[in-house]
Formats: structure tokens, C-alpha cells, sequence
């Protein structure tokens, strides 16, 4: 069902997550709200308290949409995974909706802004602003500066960078600069499987734990990861990370 949607995408030109575009309705009507609030309350002026009152309803609205893709990309790109910063959004958001719900039944009885609100209000931008982090660390924190090796390489630096990003894209959620963040006793530089591309194309296809049973790593069937992308990926690995 999820890939259906994610399918459905990719023919209309769209292969990117959906839920960081959509975080921009919630956080910039946080933002709005703390803004014109404290305006408001400088400046005595009422209609400003209720724009503000009108940034919090619209972020209220966005929330559970903005959760919802939230959720679909997680299981699409993580795999559903336990990372560290989904493990800090999910009780965020949580909070963030009981806030929104606060700021939004206190504004509404308000007929100048109230401190209570102001208050209410800072906390939602606090929440985003945490929220915001954790996304960006789930989305770049796990990234390898390119550095490209040049008398090794195999492939070209075009090739390289291509599998800088494909990497990036496919596999460093997980494997934040060539390590393991679930399973942190088998880093990816050092495993086994690359000791050929052939060897390490067979384990991606179906990854199978130590003991043969399945694993948390997703597989990357050919519909996925393309042969040529994989062997991209590859050289990245062996070329650049495995030299850091
Ligand atoms: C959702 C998380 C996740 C993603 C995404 C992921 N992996 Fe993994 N990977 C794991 C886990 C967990 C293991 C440990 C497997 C086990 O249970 O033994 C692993 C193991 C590996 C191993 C073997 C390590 C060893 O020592 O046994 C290789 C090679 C590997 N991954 C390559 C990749 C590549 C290449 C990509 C991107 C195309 C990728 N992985 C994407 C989670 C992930």
C-alpha cells in the first residue's frame, strides 16, 4: 500500500521524502504564532493576538497529516528501524499535539494575548525547533563528507560521487559513515561481504543476520537498486570509506 503510493511518485517524477517538505506548515505557523504573539503582547494590539491564534489552528490541522508521511517515510526509507532521532520525534510530535490543543483552546478565549499563551506558544517552538533537529540529524547527521581517493580509483570521480549520494540516500540512515548504528558491532566498512562486488551484490539483494535468519537491513531488489547503482555504491565504500 505504501509502496503503491511511493511507486505512484516516482512516475510522476517525485523520489524524495515527502514528510520534510510538508514539517515546513506546522513549524511555520509555530513560528508565526511565537511571533505575532509577542508582538501582540508589546503592542497591545488584538488582532494580532488572533493571527496568531490562526497560525496555531492551521499548525494544528497540518500535524497529523505531517505524521502520517512522517510515518510512511520512515517505513520506506528506514525500513521502519528504530533509529535514535525517530526515537526522540515520535513522543516530540506526541507532545506537540498536546501543546497545540493547549494553545489552541487558551488563545481562543483570549481577547488580548495572554502570557499563559505566550508561554504555551515559546513551548511549541521549543518542540519544533527539536523536532526540526532530529530530522536534520536523520536526514544528514549520518553523512560521509565526499572525499575523494585518486590514484586507487577504479571508477571514475563522477562515478564516485554518484555513489556518495546513492549512499547517502539508501544506506547511511543506517550506516552513518560506514559503521552500523543498529547493530554497532558489524560496521559496514569492515564486513566480510565486501570482499568482492559479486559477494557484497548477493548479500544486499537479501541480507541475511550472521545466523542466517532475517534481518532489520532491509534487501535492495533489483527494482530498487539497480546493478549499476549498486556497483556505484560499492566503490564508494571500498574507495572512500573504508580509507576514513
Ligand atoms: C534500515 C537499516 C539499514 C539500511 C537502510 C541498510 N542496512 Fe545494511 N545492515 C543493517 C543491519 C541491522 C545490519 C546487520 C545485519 C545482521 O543482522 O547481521 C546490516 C548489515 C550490512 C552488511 C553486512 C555487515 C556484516 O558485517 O555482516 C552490509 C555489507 C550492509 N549492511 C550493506 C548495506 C548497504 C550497501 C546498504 C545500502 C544500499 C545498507 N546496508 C542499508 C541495516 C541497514
Amino acid at each position: 500500500m505504501i509502496e503503491f503510493f511511493y511507486k505512484i511518485l516516482t512516475t510522476i517524477g517525485y523520489t524524495h521524502p515527502i514528510h520534510a517538505p510538508t514539517t515546513h506548515i506546522p513549524v511555520g505557523m509555530v513560528i508565526g504564532a511565537f511571533i505575532f504573539g509577542i508582538v501582540s503582547w508589546i503592542f497591545r494590539k488584538e488582532n494580532l493576538a488572533r493571527t496568531a491564534h490562526h497560525c496555531i489552528t492551521l499548525a494544528l490541522l497540518a500535524l497529523l497529516p505531517t505524521v502520517v508521511v512522517g510515518i510512511m517515510d520512515w517505513q520506506h526509507y528506514y525500513a521502519g528501524a528504530w533509529l535514535f532521532p525517530i526515537k526522540m520525534k515520535l513522543p516530540l510530535a506526541s507532545l506537540l499535539l498536546i501543546l497545540l490543543v493547549f494553545a489552541f483552546s487558551v488563545g481562543y478565549r483570549a481577547t488580548t494575548i495572554s502570557k499563559q499563551a505566550l508561554i504555551i506558544y515559546a513551548l511549541c517552538l521549543l518542540n519544533v525547533t527539536a523536532l526540526g533537529y532530529f530530522g536534520g540529524e536523520l536526514a544528514y547527521g549520518g553523512r560521509a563528507p565526499a572525499k575523494l581517493s585518486d590514484t586507487t580509483a577504479l571508477t571514475t570521480d563522477a562515478d564516485i560521487e554518484a555513489g556518495t549520494t546513492l549512499y547517502n540516500q539508501t544506506c547511511s540512515a543506517c550506516h552513518p559513515n560506514g559503521g552500523n548504528s543498529i547493530k554497532q558491532n558489524l560496521p559496514l566498512k569492515t564486513a566480510p561481504q565486501l570482499v568482492t562486488f559479486d559477494t557484497f551484490l548477493a548479500y544486499i539483494r537479501s541480507p541475511k543476520a550472521r545466523d542466517g535468519s532475517t534481518t532489520i537491513m532491509p534487501p535492495f531488489p533489483a527494482d530498487k537498486l539497480s546493478e549499476e547503482n549498486a556497483q556505484k555504491i560499492y566503490q564508494y565504500i571500498v574507495q572512500v570509506l573504508k580509507e576514513s
